[in-house]
């Protein structure tokens, strides 16, 4: 007990949230319906969520997703009330969510390996580990993206999706290492397990590519080869790490070439908006032997996206492999990456381009497709 309220003292409350009620159309901001913490979970007042790629994968369609959903995955704010055994953070703590829930029991949080939370299988269906959902509408049940629906300005989540943070941190900051600065770094870090002096190309450079060209300068990368189709986003991953920029594909080719000596590059990963063959093609063509290519980005469900033969791949020793939130540990992570910021190394003021009220998402997502931001973020008014 931290001096914490207790659940069963927040009966149920009101709150206004970006709600998808049918895929293929937008974000609908209304008031739902709150419950109070049960056992284990607690509700959070959210300060600022980001505005990641994977949200609109499922208000569009891209990927499956159960509705009613309050979206957002990537969240921060401020502990308001715990329910009974609450253990991992009481009331009044800052706290980031983590999009995969972080059981501490199942054989991969046992192994170091929590990104691969057996509790995470929920997250298309948006209900809590144990089933049931918290937000409601006219009597439904309304899902929360991840288990969580950040796009919302209170939410009760699973104790095993938030973890503690520095107070210090700013919200809208701390709100991109729940997902994109993890899983970019991550992709980078561990997943591909960059190495001093070795060449990297990253494909995609959005609010999760941009953090694996961090990641793969601070592993000590020689080369980081930032791809991307637009411009400013070119300008952005020079600023923070990339040596070289191109907007062609043949010029990644040459440049690789050249900088390899015709080897190849050790690695490549793939964080592009919709993973397409094209792309894949393309990360395992540029690919050197033994390199790795990390498929990050998430293609339209049912697309068939690795198509080869794998004669080249076999004798060349090439990786291929997915990662999910970047091979990273949450609570290890999350707070080890804010510290990085506090240092210095780790640049994420400069990932924020625009900021909106909720009931601008729409027209947040809609710049992010356009081009026009690293990573949007909502702030929710105190
Ligand atoms: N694996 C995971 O754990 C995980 C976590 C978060 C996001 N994601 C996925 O990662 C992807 C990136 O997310 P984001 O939020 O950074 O998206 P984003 O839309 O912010 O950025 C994508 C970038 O890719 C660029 N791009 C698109 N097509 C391209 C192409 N053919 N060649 C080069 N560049 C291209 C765009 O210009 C944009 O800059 C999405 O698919 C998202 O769903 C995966
Ligand atoms: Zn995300
Ligand atoms: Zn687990």
């Amino acid at each position: 007990m931290h001096g914490a309220r207790r659940g069963y003292e927040v009966v149920g409350m009101k709150t206004v949230a970006a709600v998808l009620h049918e895929q293929g159309k937008p974000w609908d901001i209304v008031e739902i319906d709150l419950d109070g913490p049960k056992d284990h979970e607690v509700l959070v007042r959210f300060h600022a969520a980001g505005l990641c790629h994977s949200d609109e994968h499922v208000r569009s369609g891209d990927s499956r997703g159960r509705v009613p959903m309050v979206g957002g995955h990537e969240g921060a704010g401020i502990v308001e009330a715990v329910g009974n055994g609450v253990d991992r953070v009481a009331v009044g703590d800052h706290v980031v969510c983590s999009f995969i829930p972080v059981c501490g029991t199942c054989r991969y949080c046992q192994t170091g390996r929590s990104s691969l939370c057996n509790k995470g299988l929920n997250a298309g269906i948006g209900c809590l580990p144990d089933g049931t959902f918290r937000f409601h509408e006219n009597g439904q049940d309304i899902g929360g993206l991840c288990c969580l629906g950040t796009f919302s300005e209170r939410a009760v989540l699973s104790e095993w999706s938030v973890t503690k943070v520095p107070e210090d941190v700013p919200f809208d900051v701390a709100a991109l290492v729940g997902c994109g600065v993890t899983t970019g770094w991550g992709s980078a870090v561990y997943a591909s397990g960059v190495r001093a002096g070795e060449t990297v190309v990253v494909v995609g450079i959005g609010g999760v590519g941009i953090n694996a060209v961090q990641g793969a300068r601070m592993a000590g990368a020689r080369d980081v080869i930032a791809v991307d189709l637009v411009p400013f986003k070119l300008e952005m991953a020079a600023k923070l790490g990339a040596t070289h920029t191109f907007g062609d594909y043949d010029e990644v080719r040459e440049a690789v070439k050249e900088l390899t000596w015709g080897q190849g590059a050790d690695h490549v990963i793939l964080t592009v908006g919709v993973m397409t063959r094209e792309v894949v093609d393309f990360g395992i063509e540029l690919t050197g032997k033994g390199g790795t290519v990390t498929i990050t980005g998430i293609p339209v469900m049912g697309d068939m996206t690795i198509v080869q033969n794998s004669a080249a791949i076999t004798g060349w020793q090439k990786r291929i492999q997915g990662t999910i939130f970047g091979s990273a540990n949450p609570l290890y992570d999350i707070p080890r990456l804010l510290g990085l910021y506090k240092a210095g190394d780790l640049k994420l003021d400069e990932l924020i381009t625009r900021r909106y009220q909720l009931e601008q998402i729409n027209q947040g997502y809609q710049d992010m497709l356009d081009g026009k931001n690293i990573r949007g973020v909502v702030i929710f008014d105190a």
